[in-house]
């Protein structure tokens, strides 16, 4: 029985960045009949029996349209409901308030006036993608104007202390499929370098990592506990990135929570990932 899958894109790059190529030949070995479609092309995606969130770049500026166009999707992953509490980095506070180790975070929503860490810091905005929108200041800097920018989009500004761990060891993304964790890498530091061509997202640095035991554990609790305000079972998530930084003082700290459209690192993933990936789609559709 053949099954359709639909990797779902954007306009700009209609077949993502090639992280997914590995996925397509796994998901046809199970059965699955695969394309790729840009989310807000023709393509009849209520037909299909999965569609798979996979390279939506351009959603932080149309995030109203993007949801409805979620919403109106039936067998959609991740499901709707999480892409709207995700797409917005506010559920960042929620995780805090939860009692997890979150980068200190505050939400200045238009209107508000900021106030600036000690330290240096970073300023972007609620709702975005590949690094658009996030700027690096130096402690003592006035961000009004980059926070007024923000504003002026609409948008909710975020103001976090910077973690200089970014520079020396990275940021490490922890990959879950179907809830189970399957593979790591890390990500060198973003702000700074250059947007790429399409103005989509910032060149990431990528390499195979193996998490230590701190940080899985992070990831473990914080997985746990977004399925709990979301009220979903983690084996619901067909996918989902935990990214971590070390704080000051070693701590692991989530960054970002992807459950929307993450790169998953399948060029730096072992072999078998791609089939770990496919299997879990087959998973959400039994
Ligand atoms: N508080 C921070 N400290 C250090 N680097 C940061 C911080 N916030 C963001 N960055 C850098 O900016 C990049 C993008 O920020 P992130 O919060 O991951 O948003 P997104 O990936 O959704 O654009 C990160 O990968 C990291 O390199
Ligand atoms: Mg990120």
């Amino acid at each position: 029985m053949s099954r359709t899958a639909v990797l779902v894109s954007c306009a700009e790059l209609p077949s993502g960045d090639g992280d997914d190529d590995a996925v397509v030949p796994a998901l046809s070995a199970l059965g699955f009949s695969v394309s790729w479609a840009p989310w807000d092309s023709d393509y009849d995606f209520a037909a299909a029996d999965a569609v798979i969130l996979r390279a939506t770049w351009d959603y932080p500026a149309r995030r109203a349209e993007f949801l409805s166009w979620c919403e109106s999707v039936p067998s959609l992953f991740n499901p709707a409901g999480v892409v709207r509490w995700n797409t917005d980095k506010s559920y960042l506070v929620e995780l805090l308030d939860a009692g997890l180790a979150v980068v200190p975070t505050a939400l200045v929503e238009p209107g508000s006036p900021a106030s600036f860490p000690s330290s240096d810091f970073v300023v972007k905005p609620s709702v975005g993608a590949g690094s658009r929108g996030a700027a690096r200041f130096a402690s003592g800097a006035d961000a009004s104007a980059h926070v007024a920018a923000l504003h002026a989009e609409g948008h909710t500004a975020l103001v976090q202390p910077y973690q200089s761990s970014v520079d020396s060891a990275g940021e490490l993304a922890l990959v879950y499929l179907g809830g189970l964790y399957s593979h790591a890498f890390a990500k060198g530091a973003m702000l700074g370098s250059t947007m790429d061509a399409a103005g989509l997202y910032l060149e990431e640095k990528l390499t195979p990592a193996s998490p230590p035991a701190d940080v899985v554990a992070l990831a473990e609790d914080v997985l746990d506990a977004a399925s709990a305000l979301l009220g979903i079972l983690r084996a619901e998530l067909l996918y989902a990135r935990v990214d971590v930084v070390r704080g000051a003082d070693g701590r692991p700290l989530l960054l970002e929570l992807e459950l929307t459209e993450p790169s998953l690192g399948f060029r730096q993933a072992d072999e078998a990932a791609p089939m770990r990936f496919a299997s879990a789609v087959r998973q959400q559709l039994a």
